[in-house]
């Protein structure tokens, strides 16, 4: 913020004026001299979560439903009103266009100003493919409508969030944006065509990486769409709903496995997510997956309280590496 007396400033402030919409508010008689107070500098923060893929992947590009969870990992958005060109701080995000788009499009839509401060911080790393980059275009709308002071809906911001994610990445269900907009366990369709929260109580998941960064806009773009397996998808993610719901977890760890067998069908997975999920059934976890796109990042056991050591030990030694997150949050 920047207070300027009248006096010494009226020259400045008209000249400030002309090139920068800001908002001013006069003050009368503040220490017997009129001030302005010009509305720059004023640092704004918003977080998103990111996420982690539990059913339906690949499947809901195509119109299909999925079931994704948060993890406690946040992107942090500072922005502040600048006058001079949009500079962009973000070194922990992967592409910075997602930032760049989102304050493109929301000046667009909303009728403000671009010349903006945008600085991020991360609890996560990108390689691990949370969502950093669905999360800080979620995070930078909500930090922009603090800014600007305009409310925005959850539909809203999914909306902006999603055209985001399609003029950068060209392909995309959306199912990150809104699940770093509504958090917890959402039931999600291709779009935002249906986001419906669940309430999902006491799911315990270790989560292990490959080692291996996977390019999901890749993976989508290759993928031959299989209607068949999508079906065979859906019908599992339909049940899976149920038997979360119900803490039904040895229903829920079957339907996991068979989800598994679908995504190598589709020849998604790779040897390194087949062999660490192997390794966390034969050492006692319910069900194992690979989450996401596939042909890297994580696989998720399902584990009970007392199998979760040995089932992490044992991702370990099949090559992954334990990702030590909360769920569902
Ligand atoms: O790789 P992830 O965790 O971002 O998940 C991608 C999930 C897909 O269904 C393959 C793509 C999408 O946009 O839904």
């Amino acid at each position: 913020m920047i207070v300027i007396p009248l006096k010494k400033g009226i020259q400045s402030i008209i000249t400030y004026l002309k090139t920068n919409k800001v908002i001013l508010v006069w003050i009368p008689a503040y220490a017997g001299m009129t001030y302005f107070i010009i509305n720059m500098g004023i640092k704004v923060e918003a977080s998103a979560p990111g996420k982690l893929m539990l059913f339906g992947e690949h499947a809901v590009v195509y119109n299909y439903p999925c079931i994704v969870t948060t993890v406690s990992s946040r992107i942090y958005v500072e922005v502040e009103k600048t006058s001079g060109l949009l500079k962009i701080d973000a070194p922990q995000v992967k592409n910075v266009r997602f930032v760049e788009e989102t304050l493109k499009l929301f000046s667009q839509k909303y009728k403000v100003d671009n010349k903006i401060l945008v600085k991020t911080y991360s609890d996560f790393s990108s390689q691990y493919g949370f969502g950093s980059s669905s999360a800080v275009t979620v995070a930078t709308i909500h930090a922009l409508g603090k800014l600007y002071k305009i409310k925005i809906s959850k539909q809203g911001i999914f909306d902006l969030g999603y055209k985001v994610v399609l003029n950068v990445q060209g392909v995309g269900s959306g199912f990150d944006i809104a699940s770093a907009i509504y958090g917890g366990t959402i039931y999600f369709v291709t779009g935002g065509k249906k986001i419906e929260p669940l309430t999902v109580k006491n799911l315990s998941l270790v989560i292990g990486y490959s080692g291996v960064k996977a390019d999901t806009s890749k993976l989508v773009k290759n993928l031959k769409p299989d209607f068949k397996i999508f079906d065979q998808i859906k019908k599992i993610v339909e049940d899976v709903k149920i038997s979360l719901l119900k803490s039904d977890w040895k229903t829920t760890g079957e339907l996991m496995n068979q989800n598994h067998q679908l995504l190598q069908k589709l020849g998604v997975s790779t040897q390194k997510l087949d062999k660490m999920c192997e390794a966390a059934i034969t050492s006692g976890a319910l069900g194992a997956k690979l989450s996401g796109a596939g042909g890297g990042d994580c696989m998720i056991a399902l584990v009970s309280k007392a199998k979760k050591e040995d089932v992490e030990s044992s991702i370990v030694n099949a090559g992954g590496e334990i990702i030590n997150v909360k769920i569902n949050v």
